[in-house]
This record gives structure tokens, C-alpha cells and sequence, in this order.
């Protein structure tokens, strides 16, 4: 499915925002695709991430198609320093839109989990979203900024068992996000936070999960970019809205067991 920014919503996020945006992990599934939507729409880019070539590739082919500067800037953000650096490296540049993306899950039973992989986690999932956040909200105060920072709606809204750790990684940038969208209205920052359902992407196969429904990137990126300067969450395609809906009036314990069963079928393999 090829969806498209509408030209009500460019001309609004130009008008408002300017034409830089940065998109962290924009090397493939969602990030890529929010990329490839902005550039076709006329904005400038930063993208990051580790894998070099992708990303020098995707900065090529946004400039040959679209002829939109895309600056790649490669780096691990759950290394400080990387995040420093990247800090330093877009400082003269007018950015408007911080779409902090960059992540990944674990899953299977917490005791058994690998800390090194889990600390890691946590760096990239809450250290270096924060730091940014932090960052941009500084710089852009009093500038309009929108901040869309990312949560798997599985993780944000309550406990789950067989991924407890990352599912409390995203509940925090839940509780972040929806704290600091109020802090920061006065000062003319926004923040959104997405929170898509399943998506086939990279994330899976790194997180050792098989997912039995997916959305397709495709269906995501746009809902998300054009909820920019309208909510505070979005929940982009119809089957998150289907599995938010549906666990809506069950009470959080009730959630927790639920989401366990179905985390509990994506790591069944793992048995
Ligand atoms: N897929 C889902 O079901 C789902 C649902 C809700 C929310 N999310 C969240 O959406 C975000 C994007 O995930 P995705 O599904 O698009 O997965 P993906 O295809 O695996 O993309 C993850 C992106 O993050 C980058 N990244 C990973 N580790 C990094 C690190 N240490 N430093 C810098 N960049 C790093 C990757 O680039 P490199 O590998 O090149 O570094 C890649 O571009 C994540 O925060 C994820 O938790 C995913």
C-alpha cells in the first residue's frame, strides 16, 4: 500500500515546523519509512544508525528521488558518547521534528535473560531517548518542536510477562511522554507519542519473537506524521486500534495476564 502525507499536512508542518527533521534508526522498518515519507514530501533529513552502507544508501537514493538533503550520521545511541556526538553534529541545524525511534525488544523469561543485552537495552530504549528529548526540548523552547517518541503499545500500557524488561522500557517512555507533553505546551514544544501494534520490521527477528499479525511499516509512518501537532498519542493503523479498543473497559491485572498468553504464543519457539 503506497500512502501519502496529504498537502493540507506538509504545507502544516512546514508552515510550523521548517524542513529538518531527524529520524533515529532510520536504517529499516519504521524509521525508514517515516524517512522515506518526509523526503518524498520535501523535508531535509537527518537519519542515523548503526549499519553504514544502509544508511548511506538511503541517503542516496532520498536525494535521487526526492532531491532532499539527508545527512547521515552513523552511531550506536546506546553509547554515550555516540549520543554526545550526534548532539554536536546536528547543533547548526534548524531541526523542527525529532522523531526518536531507535530501539529494540527482548523477550523470554527475565531470569533467564541476558543483563549485558538488557543494560543495552535500556541505554538505547530510555538513556539516550531521554538525553535527546531533554536536548531538543532545550534548544527548540520557545521554537515549535514536535518530539514523536515511540512506545510499543504491548509494553506501554501495562505489564508483560515473557518481556517484562523491554515492555518496562516503553512504559517509561510512556510515562515520560505523556508528562512532558503538558511541562512543555507552554514553551511551544510537542510532544507525541506513538504507540503502533505488531510490526513486521527488523524488530522481530532481533527480539526473538515470531508474530502471528503484523501491520506493514507501510500503514504506520503516515498515520504517525500526520498526527504530529494533533495528539499526544496516536495509535497508527487499524489492528493497534483493534487491540487497544479491546482490552479498553479490562482492568489492568486482567491486561497483564492477557498480554502475557499472547507474548507467551510470539516466544513459544523459544521452549
Ligand atoms: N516492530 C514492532 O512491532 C514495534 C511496535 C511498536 C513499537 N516499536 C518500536 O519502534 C521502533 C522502531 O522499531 P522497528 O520495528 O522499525 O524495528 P527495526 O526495523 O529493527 O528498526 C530499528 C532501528 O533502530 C536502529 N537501532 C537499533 N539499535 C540501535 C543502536 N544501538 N544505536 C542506534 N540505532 C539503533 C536500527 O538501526 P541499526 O541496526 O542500523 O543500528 C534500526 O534503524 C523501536 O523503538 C521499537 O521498539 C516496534
Amino acid at each position: 500500500m503506497h500512502m501519502k502525507i496529504n498537502q493540507r499536512t506538509i504545507q502544516r508542518l512546514k508552515k510550523n515546523y521548517g524542513k529538518w527533521v531527524l529520524i533515529t534508526g532510520a536504517t529499516s522498518g519504521i524509521g525508514k519509512e517515516m524517512a522515506l515519507k518526509f523526503g518524498e514530501a520535501g523535508f531535509n533529513l537527518v537519519i542515523t544508525g548503526r549499519r553504514e552502507n544502509l544508511l548511506n544508501d538511503l541517503s542516496t537514493l532520498l536525494f535521487d528521488r526526492y532531491q532532499v538533503e539527508a545527512i547521515p550520521i552513523c552511531g550506536d545511541l546506546s553509547n554515550e558518547n555516540d549520543v554526545n556526538s550526534l548532539i554536536g553534529e546536528t547543533s547548526h541545524l534548524n531541526i523542527g521534528v525529532a522523531v526518536l525511534n531507535a530501539g529494540f525488544g527482548t523477550s523470554g523469561k527475565f531470569i533467564d535473560a541476558n543483563i549485558k543485552q538488557e543494560v543495552n537495552m535500556l541505554h538505547l530504549n530510555c538513556r539516550a531517548l531521554m538525553v535527546l528529548t531533554h536536548h531538543f526540548a532545550n534548544k527548540m523552547k520557545d521554537k515549535p518542536l514536535k518530539v514523536p517518541l515511540y512506545y510499543q503499545l504491548y509494553g506501554g500500557f501495562q505489564g508483560v510477562p515473557n518481556a517484562a524488561h523491554y515492555a518496562a522500557t516503553k512504559a517509561y517512555v510512556q510515562s515520560l511522554g505523556e508528562a512532558i507533553a503538558l511541562e512543555l505546551k507552554p514553551v511551544g514544544v510537542d510532544v507525541l507519542c506513538a504507540a503502533p501494534g505488531p510490526v513486521e520490521s527488523g524488530f522481530s527477528k532481533r527480539a526473538n519473537m515470531k508474530m502471528s499479525t503484523t501491520l506493514s511499516p507501510e500503514v504506520v509512518g503516515v498515520p504517525i506524521i500526520q498526527a504530529i501537532g494533533k495528539k499526544r498519542t496516536v495509535l497508527p493503523g487499524f489492528l493497534t486500534k483493534l487491540l487497544v479498543y479491546n482490552l479498553s473497559m479490562t482492568p489492568r491485572w486482567g491486561k497483564i495476564r492477557i498480554m502475557g498468553k499472547v507474548m507467551s504464543g510470539f516466544t513459544k519457539h523459544q521452549e
